[in-house]
């Protein structure tokens, strides 16, 4: 039988990954220049972290009152950095450029689902800038009040949150994938005055109308003054309901608010946003960090990292910005470094699954940040979709989110670096604000799978369960010294951040949640969580959030939800529940709990599988053990059962598993 061409590359290009899945050290590939010089010499930041970053502060940041003070340890673990400096974060990422003759330059290629493209310069962002922040001032928003965003990825988006910076205001992001009710949730427990919003979302051609589901899902928030109304991309054909004397359009606001908007000069330690993200418990949290630490952790990071030349390169982060990862690297990093990005409002496969290539194309995208299960998915489309298209201008790629397996490194590395371009596997999370342990872009020799070693002046470590230090092999990563974009506490619950981070090896040692192996190079491989929090497609949930979720549908007795590994979206959620009345579930019930979930937490949410059980298997104290759930999930051998209440449990759940599949 012929081969077709596609076919014959496709088997040589298997073979090649199954020939290279042996490699396990890639030295920076051959003829990859850097751009940016790398002045700190990692040993010297090591012996002293804070000269290294107060030097870095000085040098990347413009301070309107210089610091003196560096690091204030005194009371772990409420670190401060720069405090007596004051300076404004929107200075950082608009005035400053457009004053050195860089008004001119775009910051954003903006481009939408239907193919419609908008180049944001810098000087049209600061001009947009100063007006909304004029436009959020006279609907009352003060420095220190909290202003919620729940917006598509438009230039609104960074135009709301550098305009809350500007005035010092804590802006409160959620992400657009989210339901409605999350939206609610999160302007409830952080008391925002103004919410920014848009009147419709499209996504593959479909419509959904965002402002009227938000205003149906709100009830009654007495902190809630106002909600700003964008007007998003595309037809609008549905009626957007507004409450007379509380909503307003955006573009009206601006057009009616005074064009200039002098910056106030912030303290260092000014709170710049709250980040929900899941925890152990049910209840999200509020992730707060401050003004000058963070905006130095990501301008650092991501010129150095990913090797930013803001005159030549191009840079692509696919993620969105209602997550740190948009935050830092959609937003704040690349536009303190004066860089040029695309952003993209779509998804990867409309109006076909070559979009992202085509875009790389278009732009000459010449740095690309994505997420491994992203990278996977694009694996089972198959490499005619990035072969259609010339990707020749890229020289750099990096991935976050969660390990990234050796088959996906190198197909990223082949069929869309073409071998010519470093990767960088960057490990980090909402609470470090950037990125921490990663390799730098043409220095360090990666290994696939390996998010490689610390940053300069970062300080991780790993400790066995008693909090001895490892010098070798796999243990519980802790972080030892504070660094500069830390989190600064959750949103008012000191305590709750005390107990989460700093409670298992005391003040001065971050808990990451994560555990890691370290290897004889002293490279970190991150393993993956060690709380009930569960990583899908990248995105952090917690089991307690879907169980209590679950728990909620009237049908429901009990649940509980374990993580089952899984190809394209590295875990998956199975859930196993038991229903009121000695009921056994059926499909309608099944696609009624999907549902019901999607609804309260977002689509990311909904589980894969649904387990019924007649009860689950608890210890004779009643502590559920997902252990055992996790095993049964899996298809593995059950371990011991006799600390049961009752071992027949498991025995009627491994049935019904086996009659799942
Ligand atoms: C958790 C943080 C940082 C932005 C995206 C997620 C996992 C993140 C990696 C990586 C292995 C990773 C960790 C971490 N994670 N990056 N390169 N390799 N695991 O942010 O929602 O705060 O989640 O994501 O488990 O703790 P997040």
């Amino acid at each position: 039988m012929e081969a077709t061409p596609e076919a014959r590359t496709e088997v040589s290009l298997e073979r090649t990954l199954e020939e290279l899945l042996a490699v396990e050290r890639f030295e920076p590939p051959a003829g990859f220049t850097r751009r940016r010089h790398i002045e700190a010499d990692q040993a010297a930041a090591d012996a002293d972290p804070e000269g290294f970053w107060a030097d870095a502060a000085r040098d990347l940041l413009t301070w309107e009152t210089p610091f003196t003070q560096v690091l204030d340890d005194s009371n772990p673990p409420f670190y401060t950095w720069f405090a007596d400096g004051t300076l404004n974060l929107s200075v950082n990422c608009l005035d400053r450029h457009v004053a050195a003759g860089r008004g001119e330059r775009v910051a954003f290629h903006w481009r939408g689902e239907e193919g419609e493209r908008r180049d944001v310069t810098y000087a049209r962002l600061l001009a947009d800038t100063q007006a909304f922040a004029n436009g959020l001032r006279q609907l009352g928003v003060q420095a220190g009040d909290v202003v919620g965003i729940f917006l598509p990825m438009i230039p609104e988006v960074a135009v709301a949150m550098l305009a809350c910076a500007r005035i010092g205001a804590v802006h409160n992001v959620v992400f657009g994938g989210f339901a409605p009710s999350a939206v609610a949730e999160r302007m409830a427990v952080s008391e925002a005055k103004v919410l920014v919003t848009v009147d419709g979302a499209r996504r593959k051609g479909k419509r959904a109308e965002v402002k009227a589901a938000v205003d149906a899902e709100l009830g009654e928030l007495p902190a809630l003054a106002h909600i700003v109304v964008v007007r998003g991309p595309g037809e609008h054909p549905g009626v957007v309901p507004m409450t007379a004397g509380r909503d307003v359009w955006y573009d009206e606001l601006l057009a009616a608010a005074e064009p200039d908007c002098p910056a106030v000069a912030l303290p260092a330690e000014h709170p710049l946003f709250i980040l929900y993200s899941s925890g152990s418990t049910a209840k999200p949290k509020g992730i707060l960090h401050t003004t000058a630490g963070y905006l130095l952790g990501a301008t650092y990071t991501h010129r150095m990292v990913f090797d930013i030349d803001a005159d030549t390169d191009v840079y692509w982060c696919s993620a969105d910005v209602g997550w740190i990862t948009g935050h830092s690297y959609i937003v704040y990093g690349p536009l303190s470094n004066g860089a040029t990005s695309v952003m993209y409002e779509g998804a990867p496969d409309y109006p076909d699954r070559d979009i992202w290539w085509r875009i790389i194309e278009e732009y000459r995208v010449t740095v690309f940040y994505t997420a491994p299960t992203a990278i996977r998915t694009c694996i089972k489309w198959g490499p005619e979709f990035p072969g259609r298209h010339d990707l020749s201008s890229l020289r750099v790629l990096g991935t976050v989110g969660e390990p990234i397996n050796p088959k996906a490194w190198l197909w990223y590395h082949l069929v869309i670096g073409g071998g010519r371009c470093p990767i960088v596997d960057t490990w980090w999370q909402t609470e470090t604000g950037s990125v921490l342990i990663s390799p730098l872009a043409g220095v360090t020799a990666t290994k696939p799978g390996s998010a490689t070693r610390p940053l300069p002046g970062i300080s991780p470590a790993l400790f066995a369960e008693d909090g001895k230090p490892l010098t070798e092999g796999t243990g519980i990563l802790v972080i030892t010294r504070p660094w500069p974009s830390m989190l600064r506490t959750l949103y008012k619950d000191d305590e709750r951040f005390v107990e989460t981070y700093f409670s298992r090896f005391g003040p001065s040692t971050y808990v990451v949640g994560d555990a890691a192996r370290l290897d004889a190079d002293g490279y970190f491989w991150i393993i993956g969580r060690i709380d009930d929090v569960i990583n899908v497609s990248g995105h952090r949930l917690s089991t307690a959030e879907v169980e209590s979720a679950i728990v909620a549908h009237e049908a429901v007795a009990e649940a509980a939800v374990v993580a089952e590994p899984d190809e394209q979206t590295g875990q998956a959620i199975v859930a196993f529940v038991t229903l009121a009345g000695e009921r056994i579930g059926d499909a309608e019930v099944e696609a009624q709990l999907r549902d019901h979930v999607a609804r309260r937490i977002g689509k990311l949410a909904r589980p894969r599988r649904i387990i019924w059980a007649d009860d689950l298997p608890k210890t004779r104290s009643g502590k559920i053990m997902r252990r055992l759930l996790r095993d049964v999930a899996a298809g593995r051998e059950l371990g011991d059962v006799t600390t049961l209440r009752d071992p027949a449990v498991m025995a009627v759940i491994a049935d019904r598993v086996r009659g799942a599949r």
